[in-house]
């Protein structure tokens, strides 16, 4: 039996990860760690959380005392647990400070003192900022994030290389286009435009939409990770991409035709401040060493995830009447 700590398995890609351990495999136990902030949810694990393979722990990983807990005879981390989205940094990087970096170096040092035998640190391609209309991000690309997310997340991945360095830990880094697919948040772009078309709501576009995103399916990443845990070779990175690269006004132009709504439901707002034009991942390294290729057609996904919005109402109306009425109306000006 493998012994894993999952941390933030409650969010969006976390929570798609355990299901996936869960259900492909039955030898592994896994243990998660979540703060549960505003994105961390339960509900997202209701369908496992009764296996016997799995146990929740409500904590902080920069909390260092319940991190040495949860860490303890562990085979593996994996760290989703962050503050996640460029719109809430740029009004307040503080927590993602505290919860990406410290949380991080908390973690990391658990790992050494508890002898957890490997490290795998769940980043994203925004670490190497904005691309150009050619070329792509590839593992050398050179470090070099815009919003106080991606900094925070691309001094989490230089803690990560400086312990791999210093101390000889066995660790990865993955590095992950933008995801989409079920229980995702609906405060980005796919799950937002979404719940609001369902509702005959405006969808606001930062300014002329013409920013080009790589998407790729939630589970395409999951295996991905799953891939690296087995048979990544030790202190490397891998980048890894949906090699689906559109602008978000053509990500919209899918939705309304996929939910037969007016493109009078396309509202332009006023630009994101420092809204990266361009990523896209080049993936050739996981694709050779690992064998890895994404495989779920984003035409086919995205029309599975509007479904699953739609047969999840529930869900998403518990989250609209949350903390996210505050939030849509401090960054649209609008109630949600
Ligand atoms: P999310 O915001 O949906 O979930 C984050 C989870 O972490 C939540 O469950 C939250 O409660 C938990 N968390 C936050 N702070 C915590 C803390 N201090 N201690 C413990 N738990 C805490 O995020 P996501 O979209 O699932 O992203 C997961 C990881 O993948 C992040 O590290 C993110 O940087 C990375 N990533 C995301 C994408 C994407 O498109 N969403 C792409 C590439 C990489
Ligand atoms: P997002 O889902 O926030 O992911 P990221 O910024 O991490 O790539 O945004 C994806 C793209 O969609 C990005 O170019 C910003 C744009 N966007 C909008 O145009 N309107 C919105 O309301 C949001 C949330 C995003």
């Amino acid at each position: 039996m493998f012994q894993v700590l999952v941390t933030g398995g409650c969010g969006f890609i976390g929570s798609n990860f355990v299901r996936h351990l869960l259900t492909t495999r039955n030898d592994v136990v896994v243990t998660n760690l979540d703060k549960l902030t505003y994105a961390g949810n339960p509900q997202n694990l209701a369908d496992v959380a009764d296996k016997p393979r799995y146990q929740f722990i409500e904590g902080d990983i920069a909390d260092a005392k319940i991190v040495r807990v949860a860490a303890r005879k562990k085979d593996a981390i994996f760290n989703f647990a962050a503050e996640s989205h460029v719109d809430r940094s740029i009004h307040d990087s503080t927590v993602f400070v505290r919860t990406n970096v410290l949380g991080t170096q908390v973690l990391l040092d658990a790992a050494r003192e508890m002898h957890v035998s490997r490290y795998i640190q769940i980043s994203t391609d925004e670490v190497y900022g904005s691309l150009g209309p050619t070329g792509y991000f590839t593992e050398e690309s050179r470090i070099a994030p815009n919003s106080p997310y991606s900094a925070s997340k691309a001094a989490a991945d230089l803690l990560v290389q400086s312990y791999i360095h210093t101390f000889g830990l066995n660790a990865n880094i993955t590095r992950c286009s933008n995801n989409y697919g079920p229980w995702q948040f609906p405060e980005k772009l796919i799950p937002l435009f979404i719940t609001n078309l369902l509702r005959d709501q405006a969808v606001p576009i930062y300014g002329l939409g013409r920013n080009i995103r790589d998407w790729i399916h939630v589970l395409d990443h999951c295996t991905a990770i799953e891939a690296v845990w087995r048979e990544g070779k030790p202190g490397a990175t891998y980048n890894i991409g949906g090699e689906c690269e559109l602008t978000n006004m053509q990500v919209t132009e899918k939705l309304l035709a996929i939910l037969a709504k007016p493109h009078s439901l396309i509202c332009h707002v006023v630009d994101r401040p420092g809204h990266d034009a361009r990523y896209a991942i080049d993936c050739s390294k996981i694709k050779s060493e690992l064998g890895w290729r994404p495989q779920i057609h984003f035409d086919k996904g995205l029309h599975e995830t509007v479904r699953w919005y739609a047969e999840h109402s529930r869900w998403v109306e518990e989250i609209r009447n949350g903390e996210y009425r505050n939030y849509y109306q401090k960054q649209y000006g609008q109630v949600a």
